[in-house]
């Protein structure tokens, strides 16, 4: 098995719109592309942009494993459980491989950044490994894997990523009237237990006017709300900060909705916090994971707050946007934490009233920190600790979704309801799922719905009047 690494010469001003000869050769034969994805939005808008790269390039999309030319695993390996899925859902296409050795198989995203040559040798039914920079280097791979150029790992970190400024083709997702737009990448903060910073790298941010020249782009084809992704968006300086973006992208015409996803709350300054005050295109949500209420285990977690600043954050983001809905990521059983530490994680999410709340068992990453740190909370201790927050968390979630029977929102429509037949769904600003009777004609635009229920996960409503 080769392992070549293989660095392009100047990755900053590659263009990928102009198919080569081979290109054309490939698309003749209609080859089949099928994408796995695991983890985060991040990894969903990969998986978008590698579809738009290969749909350029006439490769078509199958849903069908056992059709497919070439099968694109894009993993994450932020938490074990993570990583494991991935390589068990690798391990079984190894039968497929052996019945039909001309399928090409690459890994891209986290775990392929983490194992590289590793994998290799653990799954030799793979073909190529393409790591988190090199992601725009995908199609010339798969091209030549298809002409027999077998047994690659391409994973060098690199100083840019020409992969961020891929526009997305949004008519390939089921929500075309949203876009998901990659504002930076990578992470500088190394809290100890996060893989993170290992596998995406350094942050490095997207220039602004590369940022807002794909937002009037997609507001030109429709796109009524944007979602801007990040590890850590508060310390974007891609010419400007992220409260100055918002900023300029408020000003776009077309665009309704603003949404952006991952801060750190030790980098949500006051200028961030005016935004919600002064831009109505902000939606009123935002996600600031807390990942422990004890201020011991917060800094064994390295995470620079203590929990009194960030219920003060908190408050101060409802001063600015009184009805504004929080999200959050929480652990439990880190190494050392006790049922005090415990205790004052639940005593946080009492307070905060989170809408929504992520919450995982500690679990250990290599390369990080924490890995030296005896993993000393016993697994059925985690379990229980888990078990008991999620409990209180779900009350919490149905109270919250409670008050909200009897206010009129503006629903932002996605599609058809999973739930009930003839009933089409959509989000309010604060993020809430709400189903309600409507034509698939409604999918894209803003409607006035009251709320007349509300469950667990959603909640149920009537038409007002179109807005
Ligand atoms: N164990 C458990 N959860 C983790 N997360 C990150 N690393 C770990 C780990 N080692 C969680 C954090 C983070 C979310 C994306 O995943 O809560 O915010
Ligand atoms: Fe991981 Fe911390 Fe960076 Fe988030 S801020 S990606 S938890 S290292």
């Amino acid at each position: 098995m080769r392992a070549t690494e293989l660095t392009d010469p100047s990755p900053c001003t590659r263009t990928l719109d102009a198919p080569d000869t081979a290109d054309i050769w490939v698309s003749r034969m209609k080859a089949r592309v099928k994408i796995f994805t695991y983890g985060c939005q991040m990894n969903d808008l990969d998986s978008l942009k590698i579809q738009t790269e290969f749909s350029r390039r006439g490769f078509t999309a199958t849903g069908y494993t056992r059709e497919a030319d070439v099968i694109v695993i894009n993993t994450c390996s932020v938490r074990q459980k993570a990583y494991e899925k991935a390589m068990s859902n690798l391990g079984r296409l190894s039968a497929l491989k052996r019945a039909r050795p001309s399928l090409v198989i690459a890994v891209t995203g986290c775990v392929a950044q983490q194992d590289r040559e590793g994998l290799l040798r653990r799954m030799p039914h793979v073909d190529l490994v393409v790591g988190t920079h090199q992601l725009h280097l995908l199609p010339d791979l798969v091209q030549d894997a298809l002409k027999g150029a077998r047994g690659r790992v391409v994973a060098e970190f690199s100083t840019c990523i020409p992969f961020m400024d891929t526009i997305p083709d949004t008519t390939l997702s089921a929500e075309p009237h949203r876009a998901y737009v990659t504002v930076m990448q990578g992470c500088d903060n190394f809290c100890s237990y996060c893989i993170v910073p290992h596998v995406r790298g350094p942050e490095i941010s997207r220039r602004a006017e590369s940022v807002i020249g794909e937002i009037r782009a997609h507001a030109s084809q429709g796109v009524r709300e944007v979602f801007l992704l990040g590890q850590n968006v508060n310390s974007y300086r891609g010419g400007m900060s992220f409260p100055e973006l918002l900023r300029a992208i408020h000003s776009i015409d077309g665009i309704e909705r603003i949404r952006f996803t991952t801060s750190h709350p030790k980098d949500a300054n006051d200028d961030l916090v005016a935004c919600f005050r002064d831009l109505p295109k902000l939606c009123s949500h935002i996600h600031l994971p807390f990942q422990s209420g004890s201020d011991r285990v917060l800094v064994a977690m390295n995470r620079h707050y203590t929990r009194e600043w960030y219920l003060e954050l908190i408050e101060r983001f409802r001063e600015a946007r009184p009805d504004i809905a929080f999200s959050a990521d929480v652990m439990v059983g880190f190494p050392g934490e006790t049922e005090q530490d415990f205790m004052e994680t639940m005593d946080v999410i009492e307070r905060v009233r989170f809408d929504v709340l992520y919450s995982f068992k500690y679990s250990v990453r290599p390369m990080t920190a924490a890995a030296s740190l005896a993993d000393d909370v016993p697994a059925r201790e985690k379990s229980r600790r888990l078990v008991v927050l999620q409990a209180r968390q779900r009350e919490i979630t149905l109270e919250n979704n409670m008050r909200r029977v009897g206010s009129t929102y503006d629903v932002l429509v996605d599609g058809a309801s999973t739930r009930v037949e003839g009933q089409v769904k959509g989000r309010t600003t604060h993020n809430a799922i709400v189903n309600f009777t409507g034509e698939r004609s409604l999918v894209g635009r803003t409607v006035r719905v009251t709320v007349t229920r509300a469950q667990q996960n959603s909640l149920t409503g009537v038409l007002s009047d179109a807005a």
